[in-house]
C-alpha cells in the first residue's frame, strides 16, 4: 500500500484553504492509503511563535483535524516535534542542500519580502525539513494545495540526491496529490491572492468561525460596479467569489449566478448572501464538533501519544537504515 504524508503548520486556526487544499483529501485518503498526518510545529518556529502560542496552536490544529473527520484509528496523527528522527534526517539532508537552490524557492523569496528583519536559517532550509517529513516515511503521495508544488519538487530533488550520493534507490519519489488531479488554490476574500492566515483580517474564513462572522466577512468582500458587457471576463475579485462558490455551493447555484453575471443581471448582495449561507453549511459539521473535542484533554493526549508511537516506529526504522547507508557505525 502506498504511503501518504502531509502536515499543516501550527500557526493558528484552520481556514477553508487548508480544508479544500489539504484536509478534504486527507479524509478520503485515510481509507485508501497508509496515512501520516502531522502538525508541523517545528516549521512554525521559523516565524517565531511564543511558547504559549505554540502550545495553543498545536492543540487547535489537532482538534480541527479530528473535528474535520481524520480518524486516529485509520491514519497516524502526530506532532512533528514528537518525532526527533525527523530533525536528524533534516540535518543529513541539509549537508547536500545548496544555498542557490534554497534562495530560489518562491516561498523563501516571499518571506524575505514580507519580513526582511527575520530571515533566519530555518526559513531558508524550510523545504529541507519538509522533505525530511515526507521521505522519513517513504511517502509517494502528498496531499497539498497548489502553493506547495515547488516544495514537493524540492523534496524529490533532495531524496534523489541522497540516492545518487550513496548509490542506491533508498527513497521513493513523492508527488503532490489531489483527487481530481488539479492542485487547489482557494482565493481569499480580499480580491487579491490566496486565502491565508497571514493575509490580513477578513481575508480568511476559518472552520471555527460562527455563522454571523462568516456572513459579516463575506458581505464585506470586495466587488466592482458590475459587468459592463455580456459574457465579459470577470475581474479578479469577482472571479474569486465565483471560485469560492464553485467549492462550497452546488453546481446549480454556481450556474445560476454565473448566468446572471453573463446576462448583466447580477446583484452582488444576493451572490454574497448565498455564498455565505453555503459556507455556513459546509463548515457546520466541523464547527459543531470543535468545542466538544477541545474540552476532552484526555482524548487529545491519547491521540497524540498513539500517533507519536506509530510515527516514531516508522521514522526509527528509516533513520537506522540511513545511518547505515551514510556509514555511521556504533562501536
Ligand atoms: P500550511 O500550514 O501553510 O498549509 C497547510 C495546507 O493547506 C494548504 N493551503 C491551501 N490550499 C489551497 N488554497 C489555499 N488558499 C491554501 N492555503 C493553505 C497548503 O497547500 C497545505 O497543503 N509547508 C506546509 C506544511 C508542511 C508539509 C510538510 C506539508 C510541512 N511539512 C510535509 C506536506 C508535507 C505548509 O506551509 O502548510
Amino acid at each position: 500500500m502506498e504511503t501518504v504524508v502531509s502536515g499543516i503548520r501550527s500557526t493558528g486556526k484552520l481556514h477553508l484553504g487548508n480544508y479544500y487544499g489539504a484536509i478534504q483529501n486527507f479524509i478520503k485518503m485515510q481509507h485508501e492509503y497508509n496515512c501520516y498526518f502531522f502538525i508541523a510545529d517545528l516549521h512554525s518556529l521559523t516565524t517565531h511563535p511564543t511558547p504559549s502560542d505554540l502550545h495553543g496552536n498545536v492543540k487547535q490544529v489537532l482538534v480541527e483535524y479530528l473535528a474535520a473527520g481524520i480518524d486516529p484509528e485509520q491514519a497516524t496523527i502526530y506532532i512533528q516535534s514528537d518525532v526527533p528522527e525527523v530533525a536528524e534526517l533534516y540535518l543529513y539532508l541539509n549537508m547536500n542542500a545548496y544555498l542557490g537552490e534554497l534562495e530560489r524557492a518562491t516561498s523563501f523569496k516571499d518571506k524575505v519580502r514580507a519580513s526582511p528583519d527575520n530571515v533566519n536559517a530555518g526559513l531558508l532550509t524550510y523545504p529541507v525539513l519538509m522533505a525530511a517529513d515526507i521521505i522519513i516515511h517513504k511517502a509517494t503521495k502528498v496531499p497539498v494545495g497548489k502553493d506547495q508544488e515547488q516544495h514537493l519538487e524540492m523534496a524529490r530533488t533532495f531524496g534523489n540526491r541522497f540516492n545518487r550520493l550513496y548509490n542506491n534507490e533508498y527513497f521513493p519519489e513523492p508527488y503532490a496529490f489531489s483527487y481530481g488531479d488539479k492542485l487547489v488554490k482557494i482565493p481569499g476574500l480580499d480580491g487579491k491572492g490566496k486565502m491565508g492566515k497571514s493575509e490580513g483580517e477578513g481575508n480568511a474564513i476559518y472552520l471555527s468561525d460562527s455563522p454571523e462572522v462568516i456572513r459579516k466577512k463575506v458581505m464585506k468582500a470586495v466587488t466592482d460596479g458590475g459587468p459592463a458587457t455580456e459574457n465579459q471576463q470577470k475581474p479578479d475579485e469577482i472571479q474569486n467569489l465565483f471560485d469560492l462558490m464553485k467549492v462550497v455551493s452546488t453546481d446549480d447555484t454556481y450556474n445560476h449566478f454565473n448566468n446572471l453575471y453573463n446576462t448583466m443581471q447580477i446583484r452582488y448582495g444576493d451572490l454574497k448572501k448565498q455564498l455565505a449561507e453555503d459556507m455556513v453549511l459546509a463548515t457546520a459539521p466541523i464547527r459543531e464538533k470543535i468545542n466538544d473535542i477541545a474540552n476532552d484533554s484526555e482524548y487529545l493526549s491519547r491521540v497524540a501519544r498513539l500517533g507519536a508511537d506509530k510515527a516514531r516506529e516508522s521514522a526509527r526504522k528509516t533513520i537506522s537504515e540511513v545511518r547505515e547507508i551514510i556509514g555511521f557505525r556504533s562501536f
